[in-house]
């Protein structure tokens, strides 16, 4: 059990007191827990005006060394995964911190053996299996730096994702199952490589034995190359301010932005955080349901646990897989004691009904957590009844892809809960809330933009390869702070309660979608003239994507245009981006400086077309009586 763990509210109220009045004090002593090949010269140097953040200056260390070497002399064969395939008949694969770790140095030696080195940007694109975990560490190992692209993404998608950060390898699969459908990995991928120049190598692991296309020179077999190379592979010395990875997440405008995540920073937060807000202790098995294509499985799948010593399962599938009982099916099977998964699946879950649940064997839970989106409060009863049965804490952990890792949440049975808060800030995050002048409001029950005033170690560094836009999207709405891009309320107790994005970025199952996107996206198709796009509240997705499409003449077959649509916007983005309802229009609502009025269109979505407010400063007012009567009810 490290030091920095949390033991009472009462050590809460301290190191969180501690973090805010000697912040490098607090945080180099955490630090200090670590494995570090050179120790830091000096814990903290920042402005949030450039913005320049840097932790643990001059500092040298390897994450792998800490995830995985560190644990050899005294935990070598406790278990670091125990892998759930998506089909329940599959045998379940357990790995070992000494066979994670030779598995590790193999396959890094093999990157090695391709050219990898340190600063290159490799491209992941894998289902969830071990050896996602395994490419992402080895990466990590030589210096590379991982971009991981969700498996459900398209060609277009990863393409503009590599040539973002002009990866100049790959690492894929042939193919990958979930649920009942196969992705036919390898052939997407050779699809988006037509568009990318910078790859010379693509490794491909052998997993559906889809045949694939293999281009000599270029694509190599995972398991060839592996007989080639030797089991040693010393860690490289990395910069605590050295590149760890790139994560792609969408914002209110333009394309997906790489978010940065450097080495030492990073390392520290995602094991402060994952120890303390889930209490975790060996020999605990952690199930965080999340893939690992998103920040909460780097952080919670990969990174945290395994910085922690802890194991996890690392579960292929969907959790509607076979049946609706599947996440209760494997907590029973692996006697999970921590569950970590997001309100959109303990929604469908819930609508499932309790018949999945029944006559499963859940005693071996003692902690669940939620993630992604806010969890309404009948989403929260029906987790803490029927899955904690009302004797688990549920830690509703509010943060984002730009965090690192978790900011604002309760500490696994030390904080008291509220259903519906996320509660607390963790040590070290000094949260505020602006109003629409960027004036601090203080005090408590009230509401405001949530922004962040001082760093954490996981604080995103840049936007790859634009600083500007980072500056611009984080820095710059509000001076001296870190922009959410959330709206949220502090109650009378001072605990948090996040509302939603503020911004044009929906929400959908968790995943961030901006309308922009999903614009541009609509936009390609033939026909179309213009398009917007807006949220509106969905029973399960938490929020559903509405598009009002303009089309240059009227769609003889309004459905199959739908249809048309939908492929466009698969092909373009990926199946998440597809809109739930297409209304076509002839009008939208535009100022006279030709502006969107997204608060019109967002009040139709959502049914309220009652209270549309002043609409006197439309263009055209009549094309919102128009959109009125063509507005497409809930299903
Ligand atoms: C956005 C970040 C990092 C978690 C996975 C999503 C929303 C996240 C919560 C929560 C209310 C939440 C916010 C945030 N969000 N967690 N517990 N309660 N809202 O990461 O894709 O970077 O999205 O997800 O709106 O800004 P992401």
């Amino acid at each position: 059990m490290s030091s920095f763990k949390i033991k009472s509210f009462e050590e809460y109220e301290q190191a969180y007191q501690k973090s805010v009045e000697a912040p490098e004090e607090f945080w180099g002593e955490i630090a200090s827990t670590f494995r570090w090949q050179k120790k830091w010269d000096k814990v903290l140097e920042w402005n949030f005006t450039d913005p320049d953040v840097k932790w643990f200056v001059g500092g040298k260390t390897n994450i792998t060394e800490n995830c995985l070497d560190r644990h050899l002399e005294k935990n070598a064969n406790t278990l670091a995964y125990i892998w759930e395939p998506n089909n329940p008949n599959d045998a379940t694969v357990k790995y070992t911190y000494r066979e994670l770790h030779e598995k590790v140095c193999r396959f890094a030696n093999v990157l090695k053996k391709h050219g990898a080195k340190k600063g290159d940007r490799i491209c992941i694109y894998m289902p969830m299996i071990p050896e996602l975990a395994i490419a992402v560490l080895a990466c990590a190992r030589i210096g590379a730096v991982h971009s991981v692209v969700f498996g459900g993404f398209s060609a277009h998608s990863i393409a503009d994702r590599i040539q973002d950060a002009q990866c100049s390898m790959v690492i894929t699969a042939d193919g990958g199952v979930r649920g009942n459908k196969e992705i036919p990995l390898k052939s997407v991928m050779d699809d988006a490589l037509e568009l990318c120049p910078s790859v010379k190598k693509v490794i491909v692991l052998t997993k559906t034995k889809t045949p694939v296309y293999m281009l000599r020179n270029r694509d190599f077999w995972w398991d060839e190359e592996l007989q080639t190379v030797g089991a040693d592979c010393p860690a490289e010395p990395m910069d605590a301010e050295d590149i760890l990875f790139i994560l792609y997440t969408s914002g209110s405008t333009g394309k997906p932005k790489g978010v940065l995540h450097t080495v030492g920073g990073y390392m520290v937060f995602a094991q402060y955080t994952f120890e303390n807000v889930f209490q975790y202790e060996q020999p605990e098995i952690f199930f965080c349901t999340a893939d690992i294509g998103w920040i909460t499985g780097h952080s919670y799948i990969v990174y945290g646990p395994l910085l922690s010593g802890a194991t996890s399962v690392l579960f292929e599938g969907i959790p509607t897989f076979p049946d609706a009982g599947r996440f209760w099916d494997i907590v029973q099977k692996h006697r999970v004691t921590t569950l970590y998964t997001a309100p959109t699946a303990i929604r469908s879950l819930m609508a499932a009904g309790l018949k999945y649940v029944n006559g499963k064997d859940l005693s071996s839970l003692k902690k669940l957590g939620s993630v992604g989106e806010p969890i309404n409060e009948e989403a929260w009863h029906w987790y803490h009844d029927n899955i904690g049965k009302g004797n688990c804490p549920i830690v509703d952990t509010w943060w984002q892809t730009e965090t690192g890792g978790i900011l604002i949440s309760a500490i696994a049975g030390i904080t008291p809960l509220k259903p519906g808060f996320a509660s607390l800030p963790l040590p070290g995050i000094q949260p505020c809330l602006v109003d629409e002048k960027g004036d601090v409001i203080e005090g408590n029950g009230v509401s405001g933009n949530l922004c962040i005033k001082f760093p954490w170690p996981g604080i995103i560094r840049t936007t790859y390869g634009d600083h500007e836009r980072c500056r611009t999207t984080y820095f710059s709405t509000y001076k001296n702070m870190y922009f959410t891009g959330d709206g949220c309320m502090r109650d009378e107790d001072g605990y948090y309660r996040i509302t939603g994005r503020v911004d044009d970025v929906i929400n959908v199952s968790g995943h961030r979608i901006g309308t922009a996107e999903v614009e541009n996206a609509i936009n390609m198709h033939t026909g179309v003239v213009e398009s917007a796009v807006v949220g509106f509240p969905h029973d399960i997705k938490g929020q559903g994507i509405y598009a009002y499409v303009i089309t240059e003449k009227a769609p003889s077959d309004e459905n199959l245009m739908r249809q048309d649509i939908l492929m466009t916007v698969s092909r373009i983005i990926g199946p998440i981006a597809k809109p739930d309802k297409i209304q076509f229009v002839s009008g939208l609502p535009k100022t006279r400086s030709g502006k969107i009025m997204r608060r019109i269109l967002r009040k139709v979505a959502e049914g309220d077309i009652a209270n549309l407010g002043d609409t006197s400063t439309l263009l055209d007012p009549t094309v919102v009586d128009a959109i009125k009567a063509g507005a497409i009810k809930s299903s």
